[in-house]
């Protein structure tokens, strides 16, 4: 039933929305114009799990994993190599693979990759060296992205160690041109550690915050940086909160359900960060979630946002479809040490009176609710949700006689049964059902008088 609310907290989300559409619309319209990652990017990459180990070996045995471990069916397909591939720049300025580590240099990984049906990313800085002590791409934008292209990259990772803080906006700009002029559809992933507002104008992702570790602080601490840049995203122009760390082994199964399912909230990129090798059921559960990742992959492009903090209770909405669409992504998340209910009232997401609730973990339809849904969520654990708009459940009775036909409306995909009474007092089930469409017939073979009474109830 609708839950009534203080005046005050009333109020509270009336102004919390204004600020939200006023964000919106003074939010930049513009974006990079590559046409590229029109959806949040999906892929893997080489830092979160082996940092400065890459080779030619682990990336060739991770596309392989990529696509014998069910990830590609789940959508992913950049294989990105993080730091530490470049060892130093030839005679003609061209920057060179590590010869060991990369026998057959970049081209051929690049091939490989690609007869896999997957893509590759590579990384690079806009300083003199990367973080790492490698050489970087500053003064040498225009060949570097040349030379990408010739090898066949279709993502570049930039990012800020070793340059000067003044040219940083002037830096990433000319990559940027570099790439859109080198002929080949490069995603652009700015690196540069926080938001700046020049960036959705230059890249298709951009960190929002100082690298994630493999714990639950760390990753709600960059979840909360992100959220308050959601005006920003858009199809082609995503918020990046960092790679994933799901399945790296410093937080349980509840919390990487949270850190992925939050990250899916926010239209994150999803950039996986573990060993695609040796994913056990249970993280890979997580990660090919094609439920969840839908979230992610709307096409609207909506960064979702917290609707309802009560304490460490969180409720967190996504519109699909579109901002005032009636289908909206909603988790329940509790950032607290004991399990607790987390209620989202349909106010809080811009809907009213009937909605079809689906759990998005438990693959389940849940029913039919009206002005409000409740779990109780486990601590650091989160209920994922697909809520519905629906019509206001009828019954009509059909002019054909008896027995009584009647034509329920409004419910579908949700179980409800149909009770009768002669004296509105005494109800008496006369059948329950899960109709798959709004509108569906039914028959009372005990009518023998028309004055009968008929109520839906929900189980
Ligand atoms: C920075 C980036 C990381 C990673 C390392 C590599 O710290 O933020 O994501 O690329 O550099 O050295």
């Amino acid at each position: 039933m609708m839950t009534k609310r203080p005046l005050g907290r009333l109020i509270r989300t009336i102004c919390l929305g204004l600020l939200q559409v006023i964000a919106w619309h003074t939010a930049p319209v513009l974006a990079l114009t590559n046409g590229l990652a029109l959806t949040p990017p999906m892929g893997w990459n080489s830092w979160n799990k082996f940092g400065i180990n890459v080779s030619e070996v682990l990336i060739k045995e991770m596309a392989d994993a990529m696509v014998t471990n069910g990830f590609v069916e789940a959508g992913y397909q950049y294989i990105n190599i993080d730091d530490a591939w470049q060892s130093s720049r030839g005679a003609n300025g061209v920057i060179v693979a590590d010869p060991t580590r990369f026998p057959n240099g970049i081209k051929a990984l690049a091939d490989y990759v690609h007869a896999e049906g997957l893509k590759l990313g590579i990384y690079s800085d806009r300083g003199t060296q990367t973080c790492g002590g490698h050489p970087g791409s500053g003064g040498h934008e225009v060949v570097d992205a040349d030379t990408y292209a010739q090898w066949g990259v279709d993502y570049l990772k930039y990012d800020n160690c070793n340059a000067s803080p003044s040219s940083q906006q002037a830096d990433y700009q000319k990559m940027g041109n570099a790439l859109l002029n080198s002929g080949r559809p490069i995603v652009y992933s700015i690196c540069a550690w926080q938001f700046q507002s020049w960036m959705p104008n230059c890249g298709n992702l951009w960190r929002t915050t100082m690298d994630i570790r493999d714990n639950w602080q760390s990753m709600v601490g960059n979840m909360d940086s992100n959220a308050t840049l959601s005006a920003y995203a858009g199809p082609g122009r995503w918020n990046d909160p960092d790679m994933l760390e799901v399945g790296n082994g410093g937080m349980t199964t509840t919390e990487y359900r949270s850190h992925f399912t939050m990250w899916c909230m926010m239209g994150a990129p999803l950039i996986l960060g573990n060993d695609l090798r040796s994913t056990s059921q249970a993280i890979k559960d997580i990660l090919t979630n094609g439920e969840v990742i839908g979230i992610d992959q709307d096409a609207a492009g909506i960064q979702g946002t917290r609707v309802k903090k009560s304490g460490n209770l969180e409720v967190w909405c996504k519109p699909l479809g579109s901002t005032n669409g009636t289908t909206k992504a909603v988790a329940l998340l509790n950032r607290g040490t004991v399990p607790a209910n987390i209620v989202v009232n349909w106010s809080n997401i811009g809907l009213s009176d009937y909605g079809t609730v689906r759990d998005l973990w438990a693959h389940q339809e849940l029913g039919f609710f009206n002005g409000s849904f409740t779990a109780v969520v486990p601590s650091h654990g989160v209920v994922a949700l697909r809520i519905a708009a629906a019509n206001p459940p009828r019954l009509a009775v059909l002019p054909n006689g008896l027995p009584l036909h009647l034509r329920a409306y409004g419910v579908s995909n949700a179980t409800i049964v149909v009770q009768t009474s002669t004296n509105r007092a005494d109800w008496l089930p006369l059948l329950t059902n899960t109709p798959a469409s709004d509108a569906w017939d039914l028959l009372d073979p005990n009518a023998t008088e028309p004055q009968k009474f008929y109520r839906f109830v929900m189980p």
